[in-house]
């Protein structure tokens, strides 16, 4: 007789402490392009960690690289397990892809290969009580060697998958406004879930958390006046008016990455009967919000508890000069900035409430391994 799916949480993890970082689990899937076949290969399990991947592959040397992240939760009973809007992040990859030139991973075979490396791991998979969940790591990569700027002729898909608690924690983080670097061109990849979008931040968020702000946040590249994303996660802006109307306001900006957990909150919102508005947000209007939240998988949604910007910038005929006069705008402090706000809680229960399966799935946002 087959063992049962899914097997039980396995007894060597603290479960009630999982943390954000690497853990070894038993494998990841592969699959391989070639220009010659035309195909990605069938998904291969792949116990080993470290992949073979050639020292000249444009993925190591001119960042031919793209990744998703996404999340598999254990329902109540402990005894199924589901994935949270995987074709959502099938068609991110497929947007990034095209950015750098890596043809795209077929939806069904993204959907494949995400099954596969959750019900491979299934006893990794946090217990349904912990609220934690399994993070999956796709990623696609230029892999044959290539010494000229051109596309080469392979190319790997991988799932990576690891238990995970949420990055930035529950609690109300400081956000510092990033001002002598932007994170991307105003034409170029911000849109794009690619490495080149997140490698160059790393000495600015360092710096930043080392000063004490837990989170930095992007201003348009061009002009420095209107908000683009954080480093790690989505902007959303809570708008409550005197009558009690709530709205939720997220940047329309094209350097920006489409999160799911945005857009999952934005549909829940409209569900509650609350408005939604997708536009440019102005950087003099961020004392307006009542709420800002950032949204992503790893982080699900992190009260902001304050934003700061710390230089002052105007435009000299088309360029930008950023001058650091020591000043220091603190240009966001919400109300009860201590504590997570109502709303940030509201959405946080029902779309927790929706991949844990404690909340009917009325969107049909789950898909079970
Ligand atoms: C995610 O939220 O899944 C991301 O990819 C952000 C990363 C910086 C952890």
């Amino acid at each position: 007789m087959a063992p049962a799916f899914p097997p039980p949480p396995v007894n060597t993890i603290d479960w009630s402490n999982v943390g954000f970082k690497v853990r070894e689990v038993n494998g990841h899937i592969e699959s391989h392009y070639s220009i010659h076949t035309g195909k990605w290969s069938p998904l291969k399990f792949v116990t080993d960690p470290y992949i073979r991947l050639h020292g000249m592959a444009p993925a190591l040397n001119y960042g031919q690289q793209a990744y998703e992240g996404l999340k598999a939760f254990r329902l109540p009973g402990n005894d199924r397990i589901a994935i949270f809007r995987p074709d959502r992040n099938a068609l991110r990859l497929q947007h990034s892809a095209e950015f750098i030139s890596v043809p795209p991973v077929p939806v069904d075979l993204f959907l494949s290969a995400v099954k596969a490396a959750v019900a491979l791991n299934a006893e990794y998979v946090p217990p349904h009580e912990t609220g934690a969940a399994m993070y999956i790591r796709p990623q696609v990569y230029g892999s044959s060697a290539q010494l000229g700027l051109s596309p080469p002729e392979e190319y790997m898909f991988c799932v990576y998958v690891l238990p995970t608690g949420v990055y930035h924690g529950t609690h109300p983080v400081k956000a510092l406004i990033m001002d002598e670097f932007d994170r991307a061109a105003p034409n170029g990849t911000g849109s794009a879930k690619v490495g080149g979008n997140y490698a160059p931040v790393l000495r600015w968020s360092d710096k930043a958390r080392g000063e004490g702000y837990g989170i930095t946040l992007h201003l348009d590249s061009k002009r420095h006046e209107e908000v683009d994303e954080f480093s790690t996660s989505g902007f959303i802006g809570v708008l409550k008016e005197g009558d009690g109307k709530i709205t939720l306001v997220v940047p329309d900006s094209k350097a920006v990455i489409d999160s799911v957990t945005s857009l999952s909150v934005q549909e829940i919102g409209r569900d509650f009967g609350w408005g939604v508005e997708k536009r440019a947000i102005k950087y003099d209007e961020l004392p307006k919000f009542t709420e800002v939240l950032a949204a992503g998988t790893a982080a699900a949604l992190v009260p902001i508890r304050s934003i700061t910007k710390r230089n002052s910038n105007r435009l000299e005929g088309q360029a930008r000069v950023s001058s650091n006069d020591g000043a220091e705008t603190v240009t966001y402090i919400p109300e009860g900035n201590e504590e997570p706000g109502e709303i940030c809680t509201k959405l946080l229960d029902q779309l927790k409430g929706i991949q844990l399966g404690k909340v009917e799935d009325k969107f049909g946002w789950r898909f079970e391994v």
